[in-house]
């Protein structure tokens, strides 16, 4: 397996060790005194000491509203929130007046639906996505197409698992109104290249929104150099909480959009002739948020700075090559999305089994991984198959995940046959 660009292929000198051991949820032992081994990552990360201890002080001693109070308590809560938008902007390369809070990626892209595009989209405009692209990434589009009349265009994903990037931008075309597609495939594990993407959308004029769900933990983001429009992302995937996320935005693009949700500490003023709203990001977030989930997420992004996005990446890449070597020669083992430029995730078959009878056998070994369709049921009926089993990694997987997983997956396969 291919490093990616700007990913060294092996990296001396991570202590895999010490970061494990922030990680309390990781040395307990299940089923019968089983080493865990937790490989379910793409759906979500653990969280570090770190993280649970900013959490845990927040509750004990800040815990307020914020934006509505002027006493000790609602004061270092709103210190807190807009600090933790300062820091998380910061670690992406985004504007603070760009960076929304949101409860994940999910609502992210669906504010960007409903906001950005549905009041600027006609019968006969075209979205394009991609094959490969999660639900949340093709679920609102679909219903903006069917209340307007425009089209879902898709862009197919080659037989190793990569965009066929021609067909992409023979799609693009002066119908298209959004190029929507994801940076890492949380099923694939391919890395897609979205620069190129973005380069060749905004030549066209094609505003972008990306779904940086299962890339932002694993590689470094510059928001601003990319110069996309739109990029979505959640916590609970970046050692974070979870029911927070974040979108990304170029900030003249929210100024001229509409809010999408009502309520408290979206407005300026209010009146019964008429409301006027808050500048962005506060237009774009209604009600009382997820304070927490805004500290957690900022104390999650200084562990993994402290660690290094580009070290765990690399890391990640070890792993990766790693397993997919120590199972490969599994008889009847096939392997979703082997294309070059790959993340750590692993969707699999094997011939003659079924992907849950596989979970529950790794699972019975103390290894965790996800089955189904990974809320990519497109993406597996291009393949031929309803579901799969997933392992997909994270910077506290060690080589002994590796080895843990290899055995109890021969293991499993011997049983089913
Ligand atoms: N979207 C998450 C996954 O792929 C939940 O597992």
């Amino acid at each position: 397996m291919n490093a990616p660009d700007g990913l060294a292929p092996t990296l001396p000198g991570f202590d895999v060790a010490s970061v494990r051991a922030q990680f309390p949820v990781l040395a307990q032992r299940v089923h019968d005194d089983r080493r865990l081994a937790y490989l379910d990552n793409a759906a979500t990360t653990q969280k570090p000491e770190a993280v649970l201890q900013a959490l845990d002080h927040y509750y004990r001693h800040d815990n307020s509203n914020v934006h509505r109070g002027v006493h000790a308590l609602a004061a270092r809560a709103t210190k807190g929130y807009e600090d933790a938008r300062a820091r998380i902007a910061r670690f992406a390369g985004a504007d603070v007046a760009g960076t929304v809070f949101t409860r994940g990626t999910t609502e992210a892209i669906n504010l960007v639906a409903y906001s950005y595009l549905l009041p600027r989209l006609e019968a006969g405009d075209e979205i394009l996505v991609t094959e490969m692209e999660h639900h949340a990434n093709i679920v609102p589009w679909q219903i903006l197409a069917e209340r307007t009349g425009a089209r879902v265009v898709v862009a197919p994903v080659r037989d190793d698992g990569g965009l066929d990037l021609d067909a992409w931008r023979e799609r693009l075309t002066s119908r298209t109104r959004m190029a929507a597609f994801v940076h890492v495939s949380n099923t694939l594990g391919t890395i897609n290249p979205v620069a190129e993407m973005v380069a060749a959308a905004r030549e066209r004029g094609v505003p972008t929104c990306i779904d940086g769900a299962q890339a932002v933990a694993h590689m470094p983001l510059d928001f601003g150099a990319l110069g996309a429009d739109f990029y979505a992302f959640s916590a609970h995937k970046l050692y974070g909480p979870t029911g927070f996320g974040v979108l990304l935005a170029r900030p003249e693009l929210l100024a001229g959009m509409p809010p999408w949700q009502g309520g408290g500490d979206m407005i300026e003023t209010v009146s019964f002739d008429g409301t006027t709203f808050a500048e962005p990001p506060a237009r774009f977030e209604a009600g009382t948020p997820h304070i927490a989930g805004a500290i957690g997420l900022a104390a999650a992004i200084d562990w993994l700075d402290a660690t290094g996005v580009a070290a765990a990446g690399a890391h990640e890449q070890t792993l990766l090559r790693d397993a997919m070597d120590a199972i490969r020669d599994i008889p009847g083992l096939r392997v979703l999305g082997t294309a070059p430029d790959k993340a750590a995730i692993i969707a699999f078959t094997i011939d003659g089994t079924h992907p849950s009878d596989i979970s529950s056998l790794l699972d019975m070994q103390g290894v965790a991984v996800r089955i189904g369709h990974h809320c990519t049921m497109p993406l597996h009926s291009r393949f031929g198959i309803s579901g799969s089993a997933r392992a997909s990694f994270a910077v506290y997987n060690d080589g002994e995940d590796v080895t843990q997983f290899a055995a109890a997956l021969t293991k499993a396969r011997e049983m089913l046959r």
